[in-house]
């Protein structure tokens, strides 16, 4: 049997941070992923990091605006850490080899970003995800970890009330495999998939939050879901918020700055959740081009910076949309980005089962609450990915020997060969395309009772038909139909999280903006919640955010 001190699920920058401290701790670690580290979906993120660097900032600014930012559901304890540790995480990325762009006087070039009070958003041009996570993949190389490379996690494995380690799928030969683990830390990327319009990658598909949600570990805020304001039209590819930063503009149909009624004091650089809003609100009213959408505008920037700062998106927008934003506008409109829930975790990545952690998209410390700023992310990543692999590491240090047994590989194998023996049943796909519909339809910016009721009873059909799915490709090698048999099922048992918390939540905060209860009730929703898996369906509770000296006032942006 394999065995190792901590396992890590997951090798992006969360995955690969956690997984260097734990190595740094002196434990034996392995990484778990069903991707090459490079190709991590953290590789995607444009436009860049936040740290409260500049001279006329300040950490609490820094603080203060992830709290306003987060509607007054994040955690204000968790926020302090976070803005406390970001200015010695970003040197820290430096040092590591990570290639930021410069201001004329040498200094780390900073970029404003929405909802932040001064520029604050360090960056290398719009490809700042990959620069770090080469850099970081760098330092893993000297400290070599065992990696199992393309390999799917199935399920966690939790006996005696603690985590002993997780099976995985071995994609290249075929086979389930079992890895014992004192301390398994998940760090496998969000569920951006669950929609059809997202900015994820085909790969975020939620393998993580669903195994974890299936062994006992409860999910936080998962009714929170982001839509970045500005993806490409059709292919929803990030227009990252950084071209705004650098000065772009958002216009309507009649080409008007339709963002000043919105957020007079910022504009463009609203708040997601504000900016999305505004976008939609505009399509709706008749103010949008037709086929539903409007604008964003760089060509006033000039070619010289917007070929320089914004490279990637230049690249993508020639060849995905056609069009040059050096001289045409661009097509945009909101695509899910980022979920805001996810399994919830304390400061030191710890969920509610005892040896399992989690870090990255996959968990829910909380720090972004009920809207995420832009730039937090990928600082989120390094410091509770650090945080999470310190923990695990010392959990390794004190706990008994794991066990993972055989059964435990058995039932993954007979929950497969079961979908693969039928010889009549449900494709795959249409349950996830199905989903994907009524999660961009009924699930999106604004959310309506009655087609949030609606979406809830779509999810679960398509749950009653996934018992009758079918493998169909019968390749023991590189089956990418039993891939996909295995994360549709992950994503469907997430996609009923999200719409059992939207439809509980009879407030609009953040992100989740009810039509029905169009004000933020803090009297009642000041609260987390919690989804536990029960045998029906999730099951919600509710648990406290933590103050410690930002009260709550109404959000002008
Ligand atoms: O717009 C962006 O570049 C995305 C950044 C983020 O989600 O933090």
């Amino acid at each position: 049997m394999r065995r190792h001190d901590v396992v890590v699920v997951g090798a992006g920058l969360a995955g690969q941070r956690a997984a260097l401290a734990a190595l740094e701790a002196k434990q034996d670690v392995a990484i778990v992923t069903k991707l090459h580290p490079l190709r991590s979906h953290s590789g995607a993120a444009q436009g860049g990091i936040n740290a409260a660097i500049g001279k006329e900032d300040s950490v609490d600014t820094h603080i203060y605006d992830t709290v306003k930012g987060s509607d007054y559901l994040g955690d204000q304890d968790a926020i302090e850490f976070f803005c406390t540790e970001a200015g010695a995480t970003v040197i820290e990325a430096e040092h590591f080899g990570t290639i930021f762009s410069r201001a004329p006087d040498g200094t780390l070039a900073r970029r404003p970003f929405g909802g932040a009070a001064f520029p604050r958003t360090i960056y290398a041009a719009d490809r700042t995800g990959l620069a770090l996570l080469q850099g970081l993949y760098e330092q893993l190389g000297t400290a070599s970890p065992t990696i199992y490379e393309e390999w799917d996690l199935t399920s966690v494995v939790v006996r005696d009330g603690r985590c002993q380690g997780i099976v995985a799928f071995d994609r290249r030969r075929g086979t389930f495999e079992e890895i014992a683990a004192k301390s398994v830390v998940l760090a496998t990327g969000p569920a951006g998939r669950v929609y059809g319009r997202t900015t994820n990658a085909h790969t975020c598909t939620g393998d993580g939050i669903a195994a974890a949600y299936r062994a006992g570990a409860a999910l936080k805020d998962m009714e929170f879901v982001q839509f970045h304001p500005t993806a490409l039209l059709e292919s929803s590819i990030l227009i990252t918020e950084g071209a705004r930063g650098e000065g772009g503009i958002l216009k309507n149909a009649n080409g008007e700055r339709f963002m000043v009624r919105y957020a007079p004091h910022v504009q463009d650089l609203a708040s997601r959740d504000v900016v999305s809003r505004a976008i939609v609100t505009e399509v709706r009213e008749g103010r949008g081009f037709p086929g539903s959408y409007v604008h964003l505008e760089l060509m006033h920037l000039g070619k010289e910076r917007i070929e320089s700062r914004l490279q990637e998106i230049c690249d993508f927008c020639r060849t995905f949309a056609g069009v040059d934003p050096v001289v045409e506008p661009i097509p945009i409109m909101p695509a899910q980005h980022y979920m805001m829930g996810g399994i919830g975790t304390n400061l030191r990545g710890e969920t509610n089962v005892p040896g399992l952690f989690a870090a990255g998209e996959a968990a829910c410390v909380s720090i972004h609450g009920a809207n995420r700023l832009g730039g937090n992310s990928l600082l989120e990543t390094l410091v509770f990915g650090k945080q999470a692999g310190i923990a695990a590491a010392k959990h390794a240090g004190t706990a008994p020997a794991p066990e993972v047994q055989q059964s435990d590989v058995d039932a993954e194998e007979t929950r497969v060969g079961v979908m693969a023996s039928r010889t009549v049943g449900e494709e795959p796909q249409h349950l996830r395309m199905a989903m994907q519909a009524t999660m961009d339809l009924k699930v999106g910016v604004f959310r309506r009772p009655e087609e949030l009721g609606e979406a809830l009873t779509e999810i679960r059909a398509l749950k009653a038909r996934y018992d009758h799915v079918r493998i169909v490709d019968t390749s023991k090698s590189y089956n990418l139909n039993l891939t996909d048999a295995l994360e549709t099922g992950n994503m469907l048992d997430l996609a009923e999280t999200i719409v059992a918390g939207a439809i509980a939540r009879t407030e609009s905060r953040g992100a989740h903006s009810r039509l029905d209860f169009p004000k933020r009730d803090d009297a009642t929703w000041m609260r987390h919640t919690l989804a536990s898996k029960g045998r029906d369906g999730p099951v919600l509770s509710y648990a406290p955010v933590a103050y410690t000296r930002w009260e709550p006032k109404e959000r002008v942006y």
